[in-house]
């Protein structure tokens, strides 16, 4: 049994049934994603930070612009002023994207990974102008994700591609999904993918952070098809959150799944954006080193790892150049328990943040090393060198052990001048 044998079709075309994850602040990067498509597969990219993510790559100045327009606000504790110059967001959204689908090679797909809760100052203005941007760039599909996008389609009913580009909707539950459902019928824009997202999986997750272990990917899933199926829908469901091995993806699209999503194993690809060293700490991880904690301020359980620098942050919120979790109001959890911190200094002690981190930063600086339930065990899937560094497989050796491994196996890359 391989992930092989079978195919995910999407509308009109065939894809190898293996998808990469969208892994916010630019780890699943252009060269990652691309990876999957080359070899007939579908990559995201995600959307998170994507002003300061440009910057990064494409070289242009977006961050500085706002941090210098709201320079004036820096000192204070009321952020209600920040708002994203929404032309800029959406020219940011449209180079990233044409930046990446102009280099396909392949016959797989690039999808964008779009989270809700990334209100930006104006939650519904800004997703709208992320979505209908990378639209415009000729993205291939949108996954809609971190929350219950209940409006989210509204947002995009009047673009002209809102019926040929492929619309997903990540879920956690079948009631969050008969929650999106409803608005979907309503505008006669069923999802084309359903993507099934588990309790191990990395980044945020939709389960309470006391009870995610009381939930498994399995039964999520067949509940989600078996309901499907009720209500005569044919939407493809996508299994996600643990799925490590070829054999562990091949045994669910047997039972009834149309692909996988996977992201943890490629966390350490050299193609990843995570910086070498973040790598290093990945493979070194062990099961006792990921946590799942209440840091995030999107109010979300996020899964870790112990040693993440952004546990330790102290820095005073950086909303003037990103503010990307700004709710409707101007407020993030962190600029309060920053303050209130502050407030409680005692001189010459150190300050201590609890319960908060500011993720803006974290995530742009690669300090917020999130990750999924299995990270433990990515040390299975490489090998050590002699100087005692894991060797960083390619995103290729990754996916085409995914592709082709049976019986749990797992191909080891080979690294230049060994064997
Ligand atoms: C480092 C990392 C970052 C992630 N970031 C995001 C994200 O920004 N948005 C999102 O919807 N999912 C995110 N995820 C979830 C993945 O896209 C994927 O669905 C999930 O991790 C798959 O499970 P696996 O990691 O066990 O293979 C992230 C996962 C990891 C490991």
């Amino acid at each position: 049994m391989k992930v092989d044998n079978y195919r995910f079709q999407l509308r009109d075309k065939e894809y190898v049934p293996i998808i990469i994850g969208g892994m916010g602040v630019n780890i699943s990067t252009t060269e990652l994603a691309l990876s999957a498509e080359k070899l007939g597969g579908i990559g995201h990219i995600s959307d998170a930070e994507v002003c300061y993510v440009c910057d990064q790559i494409l070289s242009t100045s977006y961050t500085t612009k706002k941090r210098k327009k709201y320079s004036y606000n820096a000192g204070n504790r009321d952020k209600s002023d920040l708002y994203f110059d929404l032309e800029d967001v959406a020219e940011a959204q449209k180079k990233y994207v044409e930046h990446t689908v102009s280099q396909k090679s392949g016959n797989g797909a690039i999808f964008m990974n779009c989270m809700e809760k990334l209100t930006m100052r104006d939650s519904a203005s800004t997703l709208k102008a992320r979505l209908a941007a990378a639209m415009d760039a000729g993205i291939d599909g949108l996954t809609l994700a971190a929350g219950l996008n209940i409006r989210t389609l509204d947002l995009i009913k009047d673009h002209p591609r809102f019926k040929d580009v492929n619309i997903g909707i990540i879920i956690s539950s079948l009631r969050a999904l008969t929650i999106f459902l409803k608005r979907a019928i309503k505008l006669d824009r069923l999802p084309d993918y359903i993507i099934v997202e588990g309790p191990l999986a990395g980044g945020h997750l939709g389960f309470a952070p006391d009870d995610w272990q009381n939930y498994d990917l399995q039964s999520i899933v067949a509940e989600v098809i078996a309901y499907l199926k009720k209500e005569e829908l044919q939407i493809p469901v996508i299994a996600a959150g643990g799925i490590f091995t070829g054999t562990d993806a091949a045994t669910f699209i047997a039972s009834g799944a149309a692909g996988v999503q996977v992201a943890t194993r490629f966390t350490i690809a050299r193609e990843s954006g995570l910086p070498d060293k973040v790598k290093q700490e990945y493979l070194n991880a062990e099961q006792q080193d990921i946590v799942v904690n209440t840091v995030s301020p999107t109010g979300y359980p996020m899964r870790m790892l112990r040693n993440s620098p952004t546990l330790r942050y102290t820095a005073k919120p950086n909303c003037e150049g990103l503010g990307y979790l700004l709710d409707n109001s101007g407020k993030c959890g962190y600029i309060n328990a920053y303050y209130e911190a502050l407030e409680a200094k005692v001189d010459n002690k150190p300050m201590t943040i609890k319960g908060q981190t500011c993720l803006c930063s974290g995530m742009a600086n690669y300090d917020c090393w999130t990750c999924g339930d299995t990270t433990y065990r990515l040390k299975e899937t490489t090998v050590k060198q002699p100087e005692g560094t894991w060797y960083l497989p390619s995103a290729e050796e990754i996916f085409l052990d995914y592709q082709f491994s049976t019986d749990g196996k797992i191909a080891k890359p080979c690294p230049p001048g060994v064997g």
